[in-house]
């Protein structure tokens, strides 16, 4: 078989499996490698010359994510770089223009991922750099006016911020009697956040509250599987939206729907072959899907990433306070309230104790559910002990993360797991909690400090006390990889001083696990 592409006499970058490809069609031997290799490596050149590696250091820090290797560069190849695991890290055919790495140079996490990327487009493609982002948003606009039409555009709004600033777009484009929005109170959100969307929106007077929390709590009632609740809020929505759709006439031909759907989404709800179990995503659900095939929908955001939708927003002047409002997820706090099927209690093991609630991870592309590592040791050593929980979930079979114990009302020797389900209590409970870190990260800047900051209720306790609050702040750019982050200890001890106020939380933990391998929701 052979590739027109890499006939045609133009320059050609493959990455990953794209070297691997260029490889296999010209020659080269690719097989599998003795280990895989996932995460960080070190990148050392081989000191040929090379056009793709101009001006990249040696021994820099690049991420990997494969098993398969090229074992021998087809013919005609030079070797440029190399990993303590991987012979073959950056092959170039310059005669050819033929180029390759096994690792990833557009993640965040390869140093000098950006200039590789650089040396390519502009030095040996020939690109202009005539982007101007500052003319983004007429681009984005004129798009908007085309796929709408004479047609009017119709939102689900959640008040986050890819959704508020689509919505912001539409309606700077179209004017204010083209587009409405509705959104829908699904009983899970956070305090104050329906009165947060009264207030954004309350002013243009555009979108309307459809109360629905009795609807989502019944059709989750006695459910704990954590897969299921997904699915259930899933058809939930689709339920809501498709009344909304029939209701506002969208198939009528006069109205197409908006949505917030940013790059990521895609990628991670079905953007490839195994993507589609990553997330279960309320914007591609069949209903939604139809719509797309149909040509009823716009998503003026679907090629951007979280931190230009921010910046397109400060663009269109819109607040910060909304603009750097940390992701919530479309499940809201349903998958931040962890239920159990029994009661268990907690065991003993040489790394900790094991506690029979189960989290998410994410291994490769896909999800696994397993137990919680919880270890008894002083927060203050945290960063210390983040490095080592990735190892101590690589060593101790079937655990997916590892969290300190903060405070706790009796020993970790006498918890348990307690059978429980999602209730009107819990939630209620989980709000407090939330409300309290939030606002204590707020007051002291920390939440600045954090892409995200989960609060997750988990059924662990013991006595009359029978929750526990795990705290899961993370760093990340992109929500596809993530840190975990140290917090202050001072702050981490006030805030468990006053979740420990609460009598029915028994203790207070804190998440060491970077993303992989635990994801950053607890399910
Ligand atoms: P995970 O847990 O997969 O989360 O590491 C990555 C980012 O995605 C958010 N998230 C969701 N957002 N619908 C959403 O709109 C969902 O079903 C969903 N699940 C996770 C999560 O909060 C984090 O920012």
């Amino acid at each position: 078989m052979e590739l027109a592409v890499l006939t045609a006499g133009i320059p050609v970058l493959g990455i990953c499996y794209g070297q691997q490809l260029i490889a296999h069609l010209l020659g080269g031997d690719v097989r599998k490698g003795d280990k895989g290799e996932f995460g960080l490596a070190l990148l050392d050149l081989t000191g040929e010359e090379s056009q793709l590696l101009q001006g990249v250091r040696d021994h820099q820090q690049v991420w990997m994510s494969h098993r398969d290797k090229v074992a021998a560069p087809p013919p005609g190849f030079r070797v440029l770089a190399t990993t303590s695991t991987c012979d073959t890290g950056a092959i170039e055919d310059s005669a050819r223009r033929l180029f390759a790495v096994q690792f990833h140079p557009e993640v965040v996490h390869t140093t000098e991922g950006m200039r590789i990327l650089s040396n390519f487009l502009f030095n040996i493609c020939g690109c202009e750099k005539d982007w101007n982002a500052g003319q983004r948003i007429s681009i984005i606009q004129d798009l908007i006016r085309a796929r709408a039409g004479d047609r009017k555009i119709f939102f689900f709004v959640s008040g986050g911020v890819d959704s508020t600033v689509a919505f912001m777009l539409c309606l700077d484009a179209l004017g204010s009697e083209r587009v409405r929005g509705v959104y829908v109170d699904t009983g899970l959100m956070r305090e104050g956040e329906t009165q947060f969307v009264r207030e954004t929106f309350a002013g243009f007077g555009l979108i309307r509250i459809e109360e629905c929390e009795e609807e989502f709590l019944q059709a989750l009632e006695g459910v704990r599987e954590p897969e299921l609740k997904r699915h259930i809020i899933g058809e939930q929505f689709v339920k809501v939206q498709e009344r909304i759709i029939e209701e506002v006439g969208l198939l009528s031909g006069k109205w197409i729907l908006g949505q917030g759907t940013i790059y990521p989404d895609t990628i991670e709800s079905g953007g490839t072959a195994k993507a589609a179990t990553i997330k279960t995503h309320h914007n591609r659900v069949p209903g939604i899907q139809k719509l797309i095939e149909s040509g009823h929908i716009v998503e003026p955001l679907a090629d951007f990433y979280k931190d230009e939708v921010r910046a397109i927003g400060r663009e269109l002047g819109l607040a910060p306070q909304l603009l750097d409002r940390h992701p919530f997820p479309g499940p809201g706090l349903a998958i931040r309230c962890l239920c159990a099927e029994s009661d268990e209690p907690v065991t003993r093991t040489p790394d900790g104790f094991l506690v029979p609630v189960r989290s998410v991870g994410v291994q490769g592309d896909s999800r696994s559910y397993a137990p919680v590592l919880a270890i008894d040791a002083f927060p203050s050593q945290a960063s210390r002990l983040q490095d080592e929980a990735t190892e101590l979930v690589n060593r101790s079979v079937g655990v997916n993360r590892v969290m300190a114990r903060v405070a706790t009302r009796e020993g970790l020797a006498h918890q348990h797991v307690f059978a429980t389900t999602i209730t009107h209590g819990r939630l209620e409970l989980l709000r407090e909690a939330d409300a309290i870190v939030r606002e204590m990260s707020y007051e002291s800047g920390f939440d600045k400090e954090v892409w995200q900051f989960p609060v997750i209720l988990i059924p662990v306790g013991a006595g009359e006390s029978r929750d526990s609050v795990v705290l899961r702040p993370i760093q990340s750019v992109d929500g596809m990889t993530a840190d975990s982050v140290t917090m202050p200890d001072e702050l981490l001890h006030a805030m468990a001083e006053r979740l420990m106020a609460i009598p029915e939380i028994a203790g207070v933990y804190y998440d060491l696990t970077h993303k992989p391998p635990g994801t950053i929701e607890w399910e």
